[in-house]
């Protein structure tokens, strides 16, 4: 009897009972991993779907005289549990579960005591680098960093939510050879620049625009810029001022971004590692990973015609001595399990390359799932109406920032004009109106495989209508005010009332909100935010349902069903935390 021995993963825990059972019923078969899955349908909840597999591996040695018998045998050796309601095969030998109605209820309800953090994944990580953001100094930050920020944020809540040490690193590009030119531009422009208020530039981007300008038309600006490279390499203090105000000036602006999203990061640029690449290339070196090529030391790779360049015929240093560098220091001092790097997939290939320079080295295992890891989490393009790149009518680029103050504007206009009779403070109506603008460019950008491109679209992400972020935090606030004009106290409700799954719509409900979990560790092990979206989407659904086919306040399943309505709150709640959108409590 598995008794209370349950760790919020409904799905973990069927597997382990089936894990039992298989080992009774096909004693000679070491180490087969049972295959249990959520089904919807009328049934089972569960499914075990090892039988068919077993069969093709055993008939003939065994006494089975088919694949249903195989069925048969898992089901009658699944050890007793409270979890489970009945058994029964189906077709060629699936064993269908379907839950206990009275155990489903208790958990949730054991979730309400104790807190959703009794459902939060166990993941056999303790630390874990999350990669994100990195835009490059100087340069635009676009909204493939846009993206990055999103999605990188995203999974490291839910690693932090799974009780896993996360570093949020944000490895700007603050290093190359682009500062001389920068260095050298400022030092024309600005004379007084050592103050720090007369280099007030505005817009570093035109900054870097004309600087390269400079460059490319005279040659002795250009010879200047490039001994400014070599000054500021060589730590010359001048040039490393000069550098620090120019970095300074971009952090700024991204800053303002990330604190309008509600994102912290931490920033190690590539700068940082700068100083250890000597040493880096040495240890490779030493094992003999580096040759001569054309003038350029690299590094071959299996499976790459073209070899990995780690110090460039100049006798500079490169991203890819650079990311070699910052793994080993995030592997060795840091002491990090799992490495993720959240980029578009245009840069798979510089990923895989020097991943697979790294397991030449021995600093990774050859097993790629095997810890010490890394992973690139790669995303498509974001595309404008017309299919193309997304950018806005005027300008090449999209900025950030106007982007998010055009998403607040919208869904503050929407607001005034749907909810008229509303009286809210200035305060307020802000606060709504970001926590829906930005929720909704969010979850646009989330809810879709990462891996695909998705058009921008404000009116879609604005909709209230369908799985947008707005009706999905509509749907929220509906729910707390049910339970807020029910009168009832849910707090001293959540301490005497019961839950009773009676209702199949409650039943539905009650079944996906234990699905939470399973989930969310889901979405981290396979470094997908989209299944937790469309967990959220369906929870609405299934709440909806719900909703129209019993009544809530007034009827005689009051308690039972306010409680079925806080625990659908709480989980929603939970979700919009883990995608990095404000819940909404009225509106
Ligand atoms: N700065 C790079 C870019 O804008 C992204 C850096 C990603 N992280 C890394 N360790 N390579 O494309």
């Amino acid at each position: 009897n598995m008794g209370e021995e349950n760790s919020g993963n409904v799905r973990k825990d069927l597997a382990n009972l089936f894990e039992q059972s298989l080992r009774v019923t096909v004693p000679n078969e070491a180490n087969v991993e049972p295959l249990v899955a959520a089904c919807t349908g009328k049934f089972g909840d569960y499914q075990c779907n090892n039988a068919m597999g077993l069969w093709q591996k055993i008939k003939g040695a065994s006494d089975f005289k088919a694949p249903r018998a195989v069925g048969e045998a898992l089901k009658n050796n699944l050890p007793h549990s409270d979890m489970v309601r009945s058994l029964e095969v189906a077709g060629p030998g699936f064993v269908n579960v379907v839950l206990s109605e009275s155990w489903i209820a208790k958990t949730i309800q054991k979730m309400l005591t104790n807190g959703i953090q009794t459902w939060a994944p166990r993941i056999s990580v303790a630390k874990v680098v999350v990669d994100f953001s990195s835009p490059n100094i100087a340069k635009e930050m676009h909204v493939g960093h846009l993206r990055s920020t999103i999605i990188g944020d995203t999974l490291a809540r839910m690693f932090e939510f799974s009780n896993v040490e996360v570093l949020r690193r944000n490895h700007v590009g603050d290093w190359g050879t682009q500062f001389g030119m920068l260095i050298e531009f400022l030092f024309e422009m600005f004379p007084n620049w050592e103050d720090a208020k007369e280099t007030a530039i505005a817009d570093l981007q035109k900054f870097y625009k004309d600087s390269k300008k400079r460059f490319d038309e005279d040659p002795a600006f250009k010879e200047r810029a490039q001994k400014a490279v070599v000054r500021l390499q060589g730590g010359e203090a001048t040039y490393r001022k000069a550098w620090a105000q120019i970095c300074d000036i971009s952090r700024k602006e991204f800053d303002g971004v990330y604190q309008r999203l509600g994102i912290r990061l931490e920033e190690k640029g590539e700068s940082f590692y700068n100083p250890y690449i000597p040493d880096v290339l040495e240890k490779l070196s030493n094992l003999g990973l580096v040759e001569e090529s054309q003038g350029a030391r690299v590094i071959r790779v299996e499976g790459f015609e073209i070899p990995l360049i780690v110090v460039k015929s100049d006798g500079g240093f490169n991203y890819a001595s650079t990311d070699l560098t910052a793994l080993w220091y995030r592997l060795n001092e840091e002491r990090a399990e799992w490495i993720i790097y959240v980029t578009d997939v245009g840069q798979s290939q510089h990923f895989e390359m020097f991943f697979k320079a790294a397991r030449r080295a021995g600093w990774l295992p050859a097993d790629s799932n095997t810890y010490p890891r890394v992973s690139h989490v790669g995303f498509g393009l974001v595309l404008g109406e017309d299919g193309k790149r997304f950018r806005t009518r005027n300008t090449e680029v999209v900025r950030l920032v106007d982007l998010l103050d055009e998403a607040k504007s919208r869904s503050k206009a929407t607001l005034i004009q749907r909810e008229k009779d509303k009286e809210w403070s200035k305060e307020e109506l802000d606060q709504i109106a970001e926590a829906i603008g930005y929720g909704a460019v969010k979850y646009a950008d989330l809810k879709n495989n990462r891996l695909t491109n998705y058009t921008f679209n404000f009116d879609q992400m604005l909709n209230d209508k369908g799985n947008t972020a707005v009706y999905l935090l509509y749907a929220h606030a509906r729910i707390c005010s049910i339970i807020r004009k029910s009168g009832v106290d849910i707090e001293e409700l959540k301490k005497t009332g019961e839950i009773h799954l009676d209702h199949p719509s409650e039943r539905a409900l009650g079944v996906h909100l234990l699905r939470f979990a399973e989930t969310v560790e889901e979405a981290c092990a396979n470094l997908l935010p989209n299944v937790l979206c469309d967990y959220l989407y369906n929870l609405s659904e299934n709440f909806g349902k719900f909703y129209e086919s019993c009544q809530v306040v007034g009827s005689n399943e009051q308690t039972s069903r306010l409680l079925l309505c806080e625990s659908t709150a709480v989980v929603m709640r939970q979700c919009f935390h883990l995608l990095g959108i404000v819940p909404v409590y009225k509106i």
